[in-house]
């Protein structure tokens, strides 16, 4: 189990695409959290290099923009796996047992909440409803919901993320 710390981008090729972004977003009011959605999009994380090249063309503070960037736990800060499995956390999947769906999970995959598999398969990340509550519960693996999860559908997803 471990988690990937390195940065796949050039610095350079970061400061250019994050300006791009910035532009693109720069005239919205409260332009900060569309730009980092906006920078998550474009890159898969927010790229600590991103982050003074906000601050500077916004004009705020590095601090401001790396406490909102790091306060929502959205905003990935390494590169995700090649899937990413989202299991909901929120009131109506803990009613129907999400803790042990996530246990379930997390030791068949070796990883944690915020976390990616050593080979680059999965990241996972918990979710607060996707709006499937009567289904729970439920999990969004690469986009798509999933919903009345057991054991038997926890082995089809870790089966899935492993091909
Ligand atoms: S609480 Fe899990 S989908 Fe709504």
């Amino acid at each position: 189990m471990s988690m990937q710390h390195a940065s796949t981008q050039a610095p350079a090729d970061v400061a250019a695409r994050t300006a791009m972004v910035v532009d693109e977003h720069g005239a919205l009011e409260g332009p900060l959290l569309p730009i980092l959605h906006g920078i998550q999009e474009e890159f898969g994380y927010v790229p600590v290099e991103a982050l003074p090249v906000i601050a500077d063309k916004l004009n705020l503070s590095r601090a401001e923009v790396h406490g909102v960037a790091t306060f929502y736990h959205d905003y990935r800060k390494h590169p995700a796996g090649r899937h990413v499995l989202k299991l909901c956390q929120a009131e109506a999947c803990q009613s129907m047992g999400s803790d042990q769906v996530a246990a379930m999970v997390k030791s068949a995959l070796g990883v944690g909440f915020h976390e990616t598999a050593a080979d680059g398969s999965v990241t996972l990340e918990p979710v607060y409803c996707l709006g499937l509550c009567a289904c729970a519960p439920a999990a969004m693996l690469d986009g798509a919901v999933i919903g009345r999860i057991d054991a038997d559908v926890v082995d089809e997803i870790v089966a899935g993320v492993r091909s």
